[in-house]
């Protein structure tokens, strides 16, 4: 009798670990090229033809190597189901539809492909590039994701962005006639942006909006011409005070308007959240691939973090060389996984299961260190057991994690 019981014991407990996963696997697609370089942005995007370069770029050369890295990755989780494909930037409405198509081609070839499947693309509201949407459409993205950044000619000019509101107001209505699902991205804390600015911009941009909006506090990274800029103090930022009073106006119009936030920086009426963005922040299984690109996938029950090479031509020779554009292939720990749910998972409003911690990392969080947090304002326990941040915890986020994760 023990030992049935010890074998049922042991049964559970492999099929926890087993389910290391959340269920939902995607793909990411980064595409690196940019039209050029906007000043407060450190992704990994890269003028094409330019001198820092080098060699010429080739759309149909690398569209090889993206289907050859996507093998490489088909090899290794052969039997998943796509639940998300999403391309991101740099700037993927620089590539051609055809780029598009016979990459989602591929992925169809080497995968099942989930019949609610999300396929985003981020565009940037150039004109040559909206004249592209339909084009998408054809090839299979269903939802288009646009980098407005600001309803205001002077703060674009400031951001350096290459296109004016007008421009960016018609393509969120091109994108909005063509696709069902689409969504735009804003930045605010701007300098020298008050309140009252924000609060008419955001306004506007609500009204505009079709079911989910990303809205981005400004941050000043390291090399960057801002950050450069903002040493010099030839940019003022918003003190830490301003910028909470921001972040709590933001939420409070949008949730008057009907899109309360589903993660700190993303917010969506009832249907409308990212599915992308769901898999990416609860901690699902995704590949990623294209210069700079980063995984997670889980091989055997252990989680492996991948990043790719992130100049475009020297991940291009390599996956020409090797099949694929690697240059990370770590390993994940119990507690390294662990510490990756809490940092992920927190940022969502829905928050994290404090049982799916303990399978991932093989340790409880401490009751003490919630009390203690709850005691501050910072979390909360919802009544299907998940903990989450408040709204005073969002501002402070880092350290909650930090104490958590200690
Ligand atoms: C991959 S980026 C850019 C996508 C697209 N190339 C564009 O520029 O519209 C995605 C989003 O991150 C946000 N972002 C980039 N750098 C930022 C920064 N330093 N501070 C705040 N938001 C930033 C922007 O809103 C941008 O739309
Ligand atoms: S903000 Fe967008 S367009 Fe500008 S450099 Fe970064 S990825 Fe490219």
């Amino acid at each position: 009798m023990l030992g049935l019981l010890q074998n049922l014991l042991r049964l559970s407990v492999n099929k926890q670990i087993s389910n290391r996963s959340n269920g939902l696997f995607g793909i990411y697609v980064h595409w690196p090229f940019c039209v050029h370089k906007c000043p407060y942005c450190d992704f990994n995007s890269h003028v094409p033809n330019s001198r820092s370069l080098g060699a010429a770029f080739d759309e149909r050369e690398f569209v090889q190597s993206y289907k050859a890295e996507l093998r490489h990755f088909a090899k290794l989780k052969p039997n998943e189901t796509i639940n998300s494909i999403f391309f991101g930037g740099g700037t993927p409405s620089l590539m051609s539809p055809q780029a598009v198509g016979a990459i989602l081609d591929e992925i169809a070839s080497l995968w099942s492909i989930d019949e609610n499947v999300e396929i985003t693309l981020e565009a940037n509201p150039n004109s040559a590039e909206v004249a592209r949407f339909k084009g998408y459409k054809a090839a299979g993205v269903n939802r288009i994701s646009i980098g407005v950044q600001s309803l205001r000619d002077e703060p674009l000019k400031a951001l350096g962005r290459a296109h004016s509101v007008s421009e960016a107001k018609s393509a969120v209505a091109i994108a909005q006639s063509i696709f069902e699902r689409s969504s735009f991205d804003l930045i605010y804390a701007r300098p020298e942006q008050s309140l009252e600015d924000w609060r008419v911009e955001l306004n506007e941009a609500l009204d505009m909006a079709a079911g989910h909006i990303s809205l981005y506090q400004l941050t000043i990274e390291q090399g960057t011409r801002f950050f450069d800029l903002h040493r010099d103090k030839k940019i003022i930022m918003p003190n830490t005070d301003l910028s909470a009073d921001f972040y709590a106006l933001t939420n409070e119009l949008c949730s008057e308007a009907g899109y309360p936030a589903y993660e700190i920086s993303n917010h969506a009426m009832r249907g409308e959240k990212s599915l992308h963005n769901l898999l990416y922040w609860r901690y699902g299984e995704y590949v990623g691939i294209g210069p700079g690109a980063h995984g997670r996938l889980i091989i055997d029950d252990v989680r492996f973090a991948t990043a790719n090479e992130k100049i475009p031509q020297v991940w291009h020779k390599n996956v020409y060389a090797n099949g694929h554009g690697l240059v990370t292939n770590d390993k994940l720990t119990w507690e390294e996984e662990g510490d990756e749910l809490l940092l992920m998972g927190l940022r969502l409003s829905e928050g994290i299961d404090p049982k799916r911690f303990e399978l991932l990392s093989g340790r409880s969080l401490s009751p003490e260190q919630i009390e203690d947090l709850k005691g501050y304002g910072f979390v909360e326990q919802l009544k299907n057991g998940f903990l989450r941040v408040t709204d005073s915890g969002f501002s402070v986020l880092d350290a909650v994690v930090a104490d958590l994760a200690a």
